[in-house]
């Protein structure tokens, strides 16, 4: 989601999406909430209060200094798993859905064009591993540039995993499926913000940089506001997936 109209659409609209589509877990991506980079502990624990039961980060954890010292306190926050081992916070955590079933949520950065201390590769056998013994049913966001290396993970994960969900690109892709073995996952589950944009930055501000290269401070735009994500359905039993469709509502 993306700054403060995603998060109005989020506050004005989540609850009553939650109860339309029978939604037990929910799942934000939540590094662009600060006026379009990065997050603060209060806009946190507003998405939280808001209905989101955890909040995944990306590229931009820690554009807001005030995060720094108050994620390892964050239970139901993940930072990218594959930053800096000395890095404060997790890359994992596990949180209730409204049945009381666990639920793993993993956020891990893809490497193509992103900086981060590891591979996603090289640790998500391990993750996956400690995800698998605390809960069934278990959320990758993976947060990457590169379509090739989002499906690549998908793949990779099939039949061990509830869902890969990418984000990072705030395009929501049309590659929603459920993989044979059980695993659904989405490109890009898209974006929760101003849609008359340059992914969510007043359109104008981004042309002038690309056109100019003269950096300029960007700002959310505001219009075409839309919640944006994906749905997926699993037995909670087994954690495998059984349906998995893009969600696209508009927020007047
Ligand atoms: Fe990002």
């Amino acid at each position: 989601m993306f700054g403060t109209p995603g998060r109005r659409a989020v506050e004005e609209r989540l609850d009553g999406l939650r109860d339309e589509l029978d939604v037990d877990f929910c799942v934000v991506n939540g590094e662009n909430v600060a006026d379009g980079v990065g997050i603060t502990p209060r806009l946190a624990e507003r998405l939280l209060a808001a209905g989101a039961d955890a909040i995944t980060l990306g590229n931009h954890t820690w554009r807001r200094r005030e995060i720094v010292e108050w994620l390892p306190g964050a239970d139901r926050v993940a930072r990218p798993a594959n930053l800096s081992r000395y890095a404060p916070g997790r890359g994992l955590i596990v949180a209730e859905a409204r049945g009381g079933e666990p639920v793993a949520v993993v956020s891990l950065m893809g490497s193509l064009f992103l900086e981060n201390a590891r591979g996603p590769f090289e640790l998500v056998d391990e993750l996956v591993d400690d995800a698998s013994a605390s809960a069934q049913v278990i959320v990758v966001d993976f947060h990457a540039e590169a379509t090739s290396e989002k499906i690549a993970m998908a793949r990779y994960l099939d039949g061990r995993v509830t869902a890969v969900l990418g984000t990072h690109t705030h395009v929501q892709t049309s590659d929603a499926r459920v993989q044979p073995g059980g695993t659904a996952a989405i490109t890009d589950a898209g974006m929760t913000g101003p849609h008359d944009s340059v992914i969510g930055v007043r359109a104008e501000l981004a042309i002038s940089r690309m056109r100019t290269g003269v950096p300029i401070r960007f700002q959310p735009a505001d219009g075409d506001v839309r919640i944006e994500g994906v749905l997926v359905e699993c037995d909670p039993s087994t954690g495998r997936a059984t349906a998995c469709e893009a969600v696209r509502v508009p927020v007047p």
